[in-house]
This record gives structure tokens, sequence and C-alpha cells, in this order.
């Protein structure tokens, strides 16, 4: 990969290098056609969210919204993580937030209306050079996983996030690792139990905020040392 600006490489500190690095692969990621949905989007959806960011979250797949922008969560999901990362007290533009897969899956309704769907493994396949890419070169300690297709993206098919949901683990995609559920799951709650799994929501949030804010104070500590 050749991160040269102008010849200007030498100049750039480690972190300019990093971001100039994850343009180069943001980049890259735009033209991808290597599954059918690089053919049906408006555009990509990368990643957003400064290089140096200790805390990243990895949702599923941009909807209608995040196509035609270009950047993930500002739709009705994106609403709801907004508001739990304030109640949470995390600055959304201190962190990066992804997705598992970079362009939009949809399917034509009967009307012909554009659908969400789910991404499909093959997709979430071919897409994972990206996904990987972003954690390599942003190397958070904390990745918090928006619903189970981006907890198995990350953390292997075998996890349930029915069983492990809000639990830490540890992984070579970061140190401190933890699913939640997906904001688009609380969304379509019923009435009934909407409260109850929006809590769920913000509280595992809130955990993975305070997580990312001690290990930010512990590693502020160990630099005075
Ligand atoms: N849902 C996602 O998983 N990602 C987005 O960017 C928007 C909705």
């Amino acid at each position: 990969m050749d991160l040269e600006i102008d010849g200007r490489l030498a100049d750039l500190t480690f972190d300019e290098e990093r971001q100039a690095a994850l343009e180069v692969v943001r980049a890259a990621a735009s033209g991808c056609l290597d599954c059918p949905l690089g053919a049906i989007g408006t555009q990509t959806v990368f990643g957003a969210g400064p290089v140096t960011a200790r805390l990243m979250f990895i949702g599923e797949a941009p909807g209608g919204q995040e196509d035609k922008a270009g950047r993930p969560f500002i739709g009705p999901a994106g609403k709801l993580f907004d508001e739990a990362l304030e109640a949470a007290g995390i600055d959304r533009s201190a962190v990066y937030v992804t997705n598992t897969v970079k362009h939009r899956p949809w399917i034509a309704g009967p009307t012909g209306r554009q659908k969400n769907r789910a991404p499909k493994q093959s997709e979430i396949n071919a897409c994972r050079q990206w996904l990987l890419r972003e954690l390599a070169l942003v190397q958070p300690s904390v990745v918090a996983c928006l619903g189970a297709k981006a907890a198995q993206a990350v953390l292997g098919k075998a996890f349930r996030l029915t069983d492990q949901r809000g639990t830490w683990v540890q992984s070579e995609a970061a140190p401190h690792v933890l699913a939640t559920l997906h904001p688009s799951y609380v969304l379509i709650q019923p009435e009934e139990s909407r409260e109850r799994v929006r809590n769920l929501f913000f509280d595992d949030i809130r955990i993975a905020g305070d997580r990312y804010r001690h290990l930010g104070e512990v590693e502020a500590a160990a630099a005075v040392l």
C-alpha cells in the first residue's frame, strides 16, 4: 500500500500516517465489487471517526438513509444509537463507528420499493477484509458489537448473543469486546417489551463507555510514570 501523499510521508506523525492509511483503505473499499451489493448500492458506507479512537462500534449494514448519505448510523437506528451514546456520556465524534458490511443489502418489496434485508454470510465474508483493516489501523481497546451479525463477524459463529450479551470477551479484534442488541431490534419491539429491551441496550452501551473511560484513565496514568 503506497501511503505517500505529495512526497510528504516522512513529515507525517504516526497518527497522521494511520489516518492517511485509513483514507487509502476507504478509497479502495469505495470501488469494491467483491459481492453483488457493490453494484446495487448508491455508495460504500465506510466507517466514520478518528483513527485514534479507543472505542469502536460495529453495526450490521447500512440502511436506506446511510446508503444515500454515505455515513453509518444516521437513520432511525442511528438516532437511538445517538441517544444511548449521550446517556452513556460518550462523544460520538471521539469514537469510530462502522458496519460489518459496507454496502446496503436490500430487496425490492411488492411495490418495487427497496427494503432493507439482513446481509448474507457470503456478503459478510466478502466485506471482512475492510473491517479487518479498520480494526488493524484503529486498534481500539474496546469494541462494542451491535447485533448478532456483528458479534459473530468479530467473535466467531459460535457466539450466541442471547447467552453472551453484555459480557466482556477478549479477542484478536480488541482486548475488550462486548456485544449488545442492535438498535433496530429495539425499535421493532412491541410496546410491552420496548422499554425493557431499550434499557438492556442502553445499559450495555453505558458499560462499554465505562470500560473505555476507565482504560483511558489507566493509559493516562501510565503515561506520566
Ligand atoms: N444499521 C446498521 O447496522 N448500520 C447502520 O449504519 C444503520 C443501521
